[in-house]
């Protein structure tokens, strides 16, 4: 068998390839570990794929299941989810095997058409509909925006093995090992919530909502469509979801600054001294900047406490914090302690758009933003001062 099959389980394979050619996913997002594309067939009477992978590895793929089917024909595409990460080796699949029926719901079938031009040989299922290939049963769960408004799961109720689309996914390939006991898992918890807060998050109540549909459904293993296969730790990862997709955070602070001359990044580094002596042990300060703003939107994610600092910039914030201000709302990140700082020549103009962004988003304000001109000095630490203790105050509260 070619290394890309692998058995995870009774005749169903994982089919699946590393890429580390693309640099950047959605044409935004690093991967400097890169990212695997899964895609899952299943092998009895009938045989049913679920979904396929990018289209630049189309022919490996097909050829894959050649290998492991020889003349035989895939009979069944099952579609949890259209986005071209996942549905990019469709027309190859279909041109090895003409006959194939595709499977989705209502939506599925208005992608479908619109990407491939493909409408012949649909079947069109419902909530909780089930297919038998022979001995293995599909039953099919509509778990619409995680993450496109089609996105649906599917489930072999013979081997409790959830497919999971793109929940649970994680960037990074599968150097070696696709099993979560197979591999060291604190690289992929890290890209499991990059890939969360950046992809899924803004989805996080239909994220949730599908994890309480599911939550009756036996399941021995998850088989997402990026990252490990989950088949010994399940809680683990279920628990990080439920976290995750109910804005659960952790005690910490996220400080992110934007600095042209170092005004502002002095008082973050002033703030997170502060912090650090009132007991805060996990303090991350990232300069927009420098740091991919995924990275900055994970640990925003991770942690209760959030510091934003911006000098002005023409009358505005400055251009990489408003790009991050925007990521904020659009992702609807919410319930965390906020608190807003900054140094500006004469206006003001950076903390005062801060200021308009806390209006607009469910976080609480931990008091009245430090807001300098020119440089930190004795008489303006004070106002760093006091955010930090206000923060660590209200974070000693909320963990305690
Ligand atoms: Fe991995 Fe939403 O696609």
């Amino acid at each position: 068998m070619i290394y890309q099959a692998v058995e995870v389980k009774n005749n169903v394979y994982r089919i699946g390839f590393n890429d580390r050619k693309t640099h950047l996913f959605e044409n935004w997002l690093p991967l400097p570990q890169g990212v695997a594309y899964n895609s899952y067939l299943i092998v009895d009477e009938k045989i049913a794929l679920v979904d396929t992978v990018e289209a630049s590895y189309a022919g490996d793929f097909v050829a894959a299941i050649k290998c492991l089917i020889g003349n035989r024909k895939v009979d069944y595409l099952i579609i949890n989810h259209m986005e071209p990460d996942h549905s990019g080796a469709i027309k190859a699949v279909l041109a090895q095997w003409p006959d194939i029926v595709f499977v989705g719901n209502k939506m599925t079938a208005s992608l479908l058409n619109g990407y491939y031009q493909i409408s012949d040989n649909y079947l069109k299922i419902n909530d909780k509909q089930t297919l038998s290939l022979g001995s293995h049963t599909l039953c099919f769960y509509m778990t619409p925006w995680v993450h496109w408004p089609e996105t649906m799961m599917t489930h072999i109720e013979e081997e409790k093995i959830l497919f999971s689309g793109d929940a649970f996914g994680s960037f990074g390939t599968l150097d070696g090992g696709i099993f979560d006991d197979e591999i060291n898992l604190s690289f992929y918890e890290d890209e499991m919530l990059r890939y969360y807060a950046n992809i899924v998050g803004r989805y996080s109540d239909d994220a949730k909502k599908a994890l309480d549909k599911l939550a009756d459904v036996p399941v021995e293993m998850i088989c997402s469509t990026h990252g490990p296969i989950w088949r010994t730790d399940l809680a683990k990862v279920l628990s990080l979801y439920q976290k995750w997709t109910t804005h659960t955070t952790e005690n910490g602070v996220v400080i992110a600054f934007a600095s042209m001359y170092g005004n502002t990044e002095r008082m973050a580094d002033y703030i997170a001294r502060q912090l650090s002596q009132q007991g805060i042990r996990n303090i991350r300060i990232y300069d927009v900047s420098k740091t991919h703003m995924s990275y900055i939107i994970r640990d925003i994610w991770r942690y209760k406490g959030l510091l934003l600092g911006s000098c002005a910039y023409n009358g505005e914030a400055f251009p990489q914090m408003k790009y991050l201000l925007d990521k904020l709302i659009h992702l609807e990140v919410r319930n965390r302690f906020l608190g807003l700082f900054g140094s500006s020549g004469w206006n003001g103009a950076g903390v005062k758009a801060l200021k308009d962004f806390a209006q607009n988003i469910e976080m609480q304000i931990i008091g009245e933003p430090a807001g300098i001109k020119g440089s930190l000095t004795d008489s303006t630490r004070e106002q760093c001062m006091l955010l930090a203790r206000n923060m660590s105050e209200m974070l000693h509260r909320s963990f305690s």
